[in-house]
Order: C-alpha cells, then structure tokens, then sequence
C-alpha cells in the first residue's frame, strides 16, 4: 500500500542487434542471452516483446565491414538493412514503437560516432550533423517513431527537430542521449557491432565521469532545441545524474542500463554468486527510484517475464 514506486513492462526499452541475412540468430560471447538477428527472426522477437507488454524497442545495427567507410554513407541508404527493418517491424507490428539510434559507429571504418578528420584525427562536429540530418530522414520515412541520437555532438537535438519539423515529420520524437558518459561500460556492445574505435577514444565528444553540472547544462541545451525525452547513459554508475535531472526537467527521463551493467549480472549469475531474477528487478527498479521514467535495458524480456508472474 504504500510502496512508492513500480516497475511495470510499459516502463522497457529493449535495445536490439540486427545483422543482414535470414534464419541467423548469432550468440553475443560478452552478452550472454543477447543475440545479432536477422530481420525475420527479428520480428518474431519482436512479436514475444510485444506481447510480454514491451511498447518499444530500440535496433542497432551489425554493419559488414565492406560497408564502412569513412563518410559513414550507407548510414543514410534508405535500402540499406537499417531502415529495412524499421519499415518491416512497423508493417508487421504497428503499435510497436520503434526507437533508432542516429550516430556513425555501426557505419564508420573510423568506428566513432562522427566525422573523423583524416589529418588531425579530430571530429569534425558541423560536418557530421548533416550526415545525421540524413540518417534522421531515412529513418523517419521508414516509420521510425522515435530517433535516438547517441553520437553526442553539439547543436544535433536542434538540427534533426528543425529538418524533420521541415518535412512532415513533426509528430516523430526524439530521445536525445542528453548525458552520455565516455565509459567502459560500453564494451560489449561495441563487441556486438564490431565498432570500437580504430583509433583514440570518445572522450572529445562524451562526458567525462567526474562531471554531473555539465549533464545539467546539456539537459538545459537538449530541452531548448526541442527534445522530448533526455537520457542519462550509463545508467547504474550515474543514479545521481539521473535524480538530479528528474528534479531539473519536467521532460521524461531515461536511463539506459547498458551492455556492460548486463554482461556483470550474466558473468556473476553464470558462476552462481547471485541471484539473477532478484538482482535484475532490484537494478530495474533503482532506476525507477532515481527518478527514471523509462529504461532502455537488455533484460526487458526477461524482466517482463519476471513482473508478469
Ligand atoms: C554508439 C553507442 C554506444 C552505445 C549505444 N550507442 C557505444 C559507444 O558510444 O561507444 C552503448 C550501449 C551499450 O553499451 O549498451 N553510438
């Protein structure tokens, strides 16, 4: 009666990996339980999610290697795998909601989220804002509902409302990755989709650890270019970035409990040290506490199956 908070299946975003090909379900070795799909197998995934009372899902693609370059160009292929799938998944399912991820890794030789200049080695923010401009389209036109960009440079939140406000695409959403810290955190994922940066690391463009007033004044920046959701990433090392934005915002908050928080319960639960199911909840549900709205997280359909019984 009087517990304050509850976790409930509609509060889940599961994050999913999509690969080219039919009948391929390909075990992630640093995410156990976690798989690459192929679209058709996708779908039938995203059908169990569905109907566990998961409202979105979130897609990452596996690019082959032939396909990066270093302009990122097949990012914006409007029959490349990626908006495939979005296209298909809304076809099949219309009340799923679809989030993307809009940043150059999965598409990059370089494998960072920007333009990389070939001299300097810096990111070249400007430039990179009208490839995500183009990616922001494609994947609007496949049906996307809500665009997630993650590749964290300056002025995009702004950009992308603007562009897509100017083509019809005013109703389509945009979960900016306000607070998205430069962590180790992130290293299975980067496993899954082969997309580790072949050189130097993120920190010119994601936050540094030891901040939590610059995660506030990007909050601020993020809600005055017209985002609708600000996400805090990672999510259990960073609890109090996200309490302090619950109290700076009256925008829903995110939190994503990413691949590297999942792949510590898998590895300490295989070794029976913990309780998986137990643990799962309790770190769901301090999210929750924290003062999140919504959590992107690789254990949604397990969590789900576990809240439901
Ligand atoms: C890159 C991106 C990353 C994640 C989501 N989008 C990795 C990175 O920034 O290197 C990480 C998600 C996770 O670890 O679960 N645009």
């Amino acid at each position: 009666m009087v517990r304050e908070n509850h976790l409930l299946p509609s509060d889940l975003i599961a994050p999913l990996f999509l690969v080219e090909g039919s009948g391929i379900k390909s075990p992630i070795p640093s995410m156990p339980g976690q798989f690459r799909y192929s679209l058709d197998l996708l779908l039938k995934h995203c059908i169990e999610l569905y109907d566990l009372g998961i409202p979105c899902v979130a897609l990452f693609p596996a690019i082959s290697d032939h396909l990066k370059t270093p302009n990122a160009k097949e990012a914006y292929n409007k029959d490349g795998l990626y908006q495939r799938a979005i296209a298909e998944i809304k076809n099949k399912l219309p009340n799923l909601m679809v989030m993307t991820d809009i940043a150059l890794d999965p598409y990059s030789s370089d494998g960072h989220d920007g333009l990389v200049d070939a001299k300097t080695g810096e990111i070249l923010n400007d430039e990179t804002l009208e490839i995500l401009g183009k990616m922001a389209m494609v994947q609007a036109q496949a049906g996307a509902d809500i665009l997630g960009p993650s590749d964290m440079m300056d002025g995009r939140v702004g950009y992308l409302r603007k562009i897509l406000d100017s083509d019809n695409f005013s109703q389509v959403s945009i979960m900016s990755y306000t607070a998205k810290y430069a962590s180790a955190f992130y290293g299975p994922f980067r496993d899954a989709l082969n997309s580790a940066p072949k050189k130097g690391d993120k920190k010119t463009y994601q936050m540094d650890m030891s901040n939590v007033r610059e995660a506030l004044r990007e909050a601020k920046l993020d809600e005055a270019e017209g985002a609708d959701f600000l996400m805090v990433k990672p999510g259990l090392a960073y609890l109090d970035v996200i309490a302090r934005l619950r109290d700076h915002t009256y925008l829903p908050v995110a939190a994503y409990n990413v691949s590297g928080e999942y792949s510590m319960v898998k590895a300490a639960a295989e070794k029976g040290w913990i309780d998986e199911d137990k643990i799962i909840l309790e770190t769901l549900m301090s999210f929750k506490r924290a003062g999140a709205d919504v959590v992107l997280t690789y254990f949604a359909g397990q969590a789900a199956k576990l809240i439901v019984s």
